[in-house]
């Protein structure tokens, strides 16, 4: 197909961005979706319609994830997949996840309009979650498919409301038997459209950013604690203030992030103080450590020596400090062939491109464990994301879908299951 002739053609993407847009609305602006909330079930419901009215035949997994399906003359043949995560942060933007997903409906509804069937079946998939922006967890989705995470694992987690993830899924209709199982073997190839969320592309005048491999995370839960007492007659010299600790730890994490530079970034993004009250000396704060970089080695060896920072802090200050580390997945890179494919598909339509990094974590990384895996990112309107001001120009997103549909077109139009 000619990518550059077809990029006109997916205005009803455009559209259904702006009605996923209007699920999960905050007042002040920005989208909160999180897991199994009322609006992450209607932002389901509008996408599921949205498969159907594709043609596409329609189904969830056991943990919620969606699917629409085009099914190939050769069912022997593994499944090409593309899609993205429905869920958001909070307070996020319109683009995040759900690009993606209302991508990969474009594609498949362009491709049967425009080809009938494919000889490989096509899917569609909007992931149930892959934030950790409710319960300390992150790629449930992708994760339950992969086969990292069972539907029983969700019984111990909770959210800050002391709903276990179990709970949450049960109540948004989840988790029973007789709905199919999360677990995929038939997939050969994974494609996710993603806005690349940060201004590599924007600085650097590219259209497609191709990217090569996905960094690793590590994130930590730190609590730190003192004793709270009275801010009136609680000389400085008897504090054992859990906060102004916390506080150094902070700026002083970041100072290491700098001085480690080679790409490494850490952000401490949430911070909760008990009891949070002006005349008393916190006795307690909790806090999350973020750390990612594109080599194991600096991750583990960042992460070794922030704690060690914070235990030399801590005892200084003789307050108590532990590091639980809920997050811990390893750079993974794309597959080569695929990425290559990607690129001559730019290149072939004259959109510039370039193969970059992620810097965030996607549902692809999990997926490149059970199928072959790739991701194209559009840019973002000044590198913003995960805020409300998330922007992508309506042609960047046409174009980034025409290159997604020529390489699912490429993938399951012919038998051909390599190069
Ligand atoms: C997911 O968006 C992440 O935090 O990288
Ligand atoms: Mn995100
Ligand atoms: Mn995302």
């Amino acid at each position: 197909m000619n990518i550059a002739a077809e990029s006109g053609a997916f205005p009803d993407m455009m559209r259904l961005l702006e009605e996923l847009g209007r699920i999960g609305r905050e007042p002040g602006g920005g989208v909160t979706r999180l897991l199994y909330t009322p609006s992450w079930c209607e932002a389901q419901r509008l996408l599921a319609d949205r498969m159907a009215d594709a043609g596409l035949e329609v189904r969830y997994d056991r943990a919620g994830n969606l699917y629409g399906r085009l099914p190939g003359t050769r069912p022997d043949l593994p499944v090409v997949l593309t899609g993205s995560h429905v869920d958001t942060v909070r307070v996020g933007g319109n683009y995040d996840g759900a690009a993606g997903i209302a991508a990969g409906i474009a594609a498949l509804s362009y491709l049967k309009r425009r080809f009938g069937t494919p000889v490989r079946t096509l899917e569609v998939v909007s992931f149930c979650e892959e934030e950790g922006s409710r319960f300390p967890l992150t790629y449930w989705g992708s994760g339950s498919i992969e086969g990292r995470y069972r539907i029983g694992d969700g019984t111990g987690i909770y959210d800050a409301e002391g709903v276990s993830l179990d709970e949450a899924m049960k109540a948004a209709g989840f988790g029973r038997g007789g709905q199919p199982d999360c677990r995929r073997t038939d997939i050969g190839d994974y494609v996710e459209l993603h806005i690349e969320q940060g201004v590599v592309l924007e600085a650097a005048g590219r259209r497609i950013g191709v990217v090569e491999s996905i960094v690793g995370q590590r994130r930590y839960g730190i609590t730190v604690t003192g004793t709270s007492n009275h801010a009136g007659t609680t000389p400085m010299s008897y504090r054992a203030d859990a906060l102004a600790g916390a506080a150094e730890m902070i700026i002083k994490v970041e100072e290491m992030a700098w001085q480690a530079g080679r790409g490494l970034v850490a952000t401490v993004g949430r911070i909760e103080a008990w009891p949070n009250t002006p005349n008393v000396v916190p006795g307690q704060v909790r806090f999350s450590l973020d750390i990612r970089h594109t080599e194991s080695y600096m991750l583990n060896e960042f992460s070794e020596a922030a704690l060690e920072t914070f235990r030399g802090i801590a005892a200084v200050r003789k307050l108590r400090m532990e590091a639980a580390c809920w997050v811990k997945t390893e750079p993974v890179p794309m597959d080569g062939a695929l990425a290559g494919r990607i690129e001559r598909l730019c290149i072939e339509a004259n959109l510039p491109c370039l193969r970059m990094v992620s810097g965030a974590g996607h549902d692809a990384q999990i997926m490149a464990a059970v199928s072959r895996a790739a991701m194209l990112f559009v840019p973002s309107r000044g590198g913003i994301s995960h805020a409300k001001e998330e922007y992508t120009e309506p042609a960047h997103l046409s174009e980034g879908t025409a290159v997604l549909t020529a390489c699912l077109h490429e993938l399951a139009y012919t038998t051909g299951v390599d190069g």
